[in-house]
């Protein structure tokens, strides 16, 4: 028997200001972004934006839906945004950020399982892993170098061969 050991290891800055300059930016684009969320049933709009390789900035919000299992996540919007508008290239860095109309929003969230799912196939892709850079309204922000480490012992599409 032996013990395998998966970690993960994310930074945390006291504040947006904190970030080199691009992270910055993006995360403030997230922020701003929240607001075309439709979440009229949560009211915790979230958006991602995600810098491609080619430097675009692509952005997606979550989009809710009055059957609830139909609405999807920010973070999937904008990967299907990205492989629909540039197919097969890789995001370097994606941004998240959210709003809670009922609550606080000063922690940064990360993303839900099936995202972080979707993440995976979308890096494996592409080839590239993707940074994530993570903030709510104010107050701390998290930065993991690559999605995967938030998918630790993951299934993916070399399991079906
Ligand atoms: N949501 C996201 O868009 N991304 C996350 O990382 C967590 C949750 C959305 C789904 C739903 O519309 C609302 O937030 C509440 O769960």
């Amino acid at each position: 028997m032996e013990i395998r050991r998966q970690v993960l290891e994310y930074k945390v800055f006291a504040s947006m200001d904190a970030l080199e300059a691009g992270d910055a930016e993006l995360l403030g684009r997230a922020r701003a972004a929240t607001a075309d969320a439709y979440a009229p049933y949560s009211r915790f709009r979230v958006a991602a934006c995600g810098r491609m390789e080619n430097g675009e900035v692509l952005t997606g919000t979550n989009q809710e839906n009055a059957s609830f299992p139909a609405g999807i996540c920010a973070e999937r919007t904008l990967l299907s945004v990205a492989s629909s508008l540039f197919p097969g290239m890789a995001m370097m860095t994606m941004a998240i950020s959210y709003r809670n109309e009922e609550g606080s929003a000063s922690t940064p969230v990360a993303p839900c399982g099936i995202c972080r799912q979707s993440l995976k196939e979308f890096s494996e892709r592409t080839g590239v892993p993707i940074r994530l850079v993570m903030g709510g309204t104010h107050g701390e922000v998290y930065l993991v170098e690559s999605s995967d480490a938030l998918l630790p012992l993951a299934f993916g599409p070399g399991d079906l061969h």
